[in-house]
């Protein structure tokens, strides 16, 4: 299984992954989620729309929640680029690619075209946004996990080769990949444009689906205390999987459900950097459990299969590999009878 290698001088200039638009069915609750149990401010608020941030961010927001009497879904994946100039090579290049792209007008942000990758994933564009204040020191309006900022998605597609190809194609650098058995396929794609390892995470599974996307908290205490938010306020089951440390990539973790299912991870800051270019992309066998350390528990089956669909697009169909061992699984095995027992 052969990477691309990265493209230096890319079309336009992504500079990092930096928002996400959901749809959700009961805005209050959905706000009250995200502020008391991942920490984030109200950037500002409407009848049906919310615009929220982290408490180290001074772009005016990093998720948009709309209300919807439809299925909840994610709307739009956003990326920023370096400037606004930026954004006409962006849809020159797509426009070249054969693919859709149109600016649009959307409510504090600069110029923002709209567009959708070749698997379908709809992507937002901009440069800009109004900024607002950093929450850093109020510490004593920091509930929860206290989230700092914006980290990363992930995403599941169908064919991740193709997804890595095509991001590998807008500057995209690979830090990590997976490969599954029995023929090297590669099955998992952590992709960056900022200098830490991942801005997109692309792995296999029906697609293309919003898997989750992350938040950076500052420290093991805040993770708990986001976990404890969870409890104290009746959210204790949307405690999806952990905390606990990948070992690819090597940061600790926590995964919610929001109320409508949407996914969304705390993480620590990423233990290194990915600035010099002799850093080669990192080979993982997706058959061995070292891939989240070995210790604690496999992720639960609903990891694996729950992802939020993006609005208008039908998944492709993904078949899971045999050999994927998930918490139900793995328990099984344990409360079976041992021999001589
Ligand atoms: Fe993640």
């Amino acid at each position: 299984m052969a990477i691309p290698p990265p493209l230096h001088y890319p079309p336009f200039n992504i500079t990092r992954s930096s928002h996400v638009v959901l749809t959700v069915r009961d805005l209050a609750a959905s706000i009250a989620f995200y502020t008391r149990v991942i920490g984030l401010v109200v950037t500002e608020q409407d009848d049906d729309t919310a615009w929220l941030r982290g408490i180290e961010e001074i772009a005016h927001h990093s998720l948009v929640l709309r209300a919807t009497t439809e299925a909840p879904a994610c709307e739009r994946v956003g990326l920023r680029v370096q400037t606004e100039e930026e954004l006409d090579k962006a849809a020159a290049h797509f426009a070249a690619c054969g693919l859709p792209s149109r600016f649009v007008e959307v409510p504090y942000q600069g110029r923002t075209l709209h567009a959708a990758d070749p698997m379908g994933t709809p992507l937002e564009l901009c440069a800009r946004m109004p900024a607002v204040d950093r929450r850093l020191l109020q510490t004593d309006h920091h509930p929860g996990g206290a989230a700092l900022r914006f980290d990363h998605k992930q995403i599941h597609m169908v064919d991740v080769p193709a997804a890595c190809a095509f991001y590998t194609s807008l500057g995209f650098r690979t830090s990590d990949y997976i490969v599954g058995r029995p023929h090297e396929a590669l099955v998992g794609a952590f992709m960056h444009r900022k200098d830490i390892p991942w801005d997109l995470v692309f792995l296999a599974g029906p697609g293309p689906r919003l898997h989750h996307f992350a938040y950076v908290t500052p420290s093991m205490i805040d993770m708990f205390r986001a976990c404890d938010a969870a409890g104290l306020h009746k959210y204790g089951s949307s405690v999806e999987r952990g905390p606990g440390r990948h070992g690819l990539g090597h940061v600790q973790y926590v995964y919610f459900r929001d109320p409508d299912g949407h996914r969304v991870e705390l993480v620590l800051e990423a233990p290194h950097h990915m600035t010099d270019l002799e850093q080669e992309p990192v080979r993982w066998d997706a058959a061995r459990r070292a891939n989240t350390m070995d210790w604690g528990y496999p992720p639960p089956r609903c990891w694996f299969d729950d992802a939020t669909i993006f609005t208008g697009v039908t998944p492709a169909a993904y078949t899971p590999p045999a050999d994927r061992v998930a918490l139900e699984d793995y328990l099984a095995v344990r409360a079976a009878p041992r021999e001589g027992g």
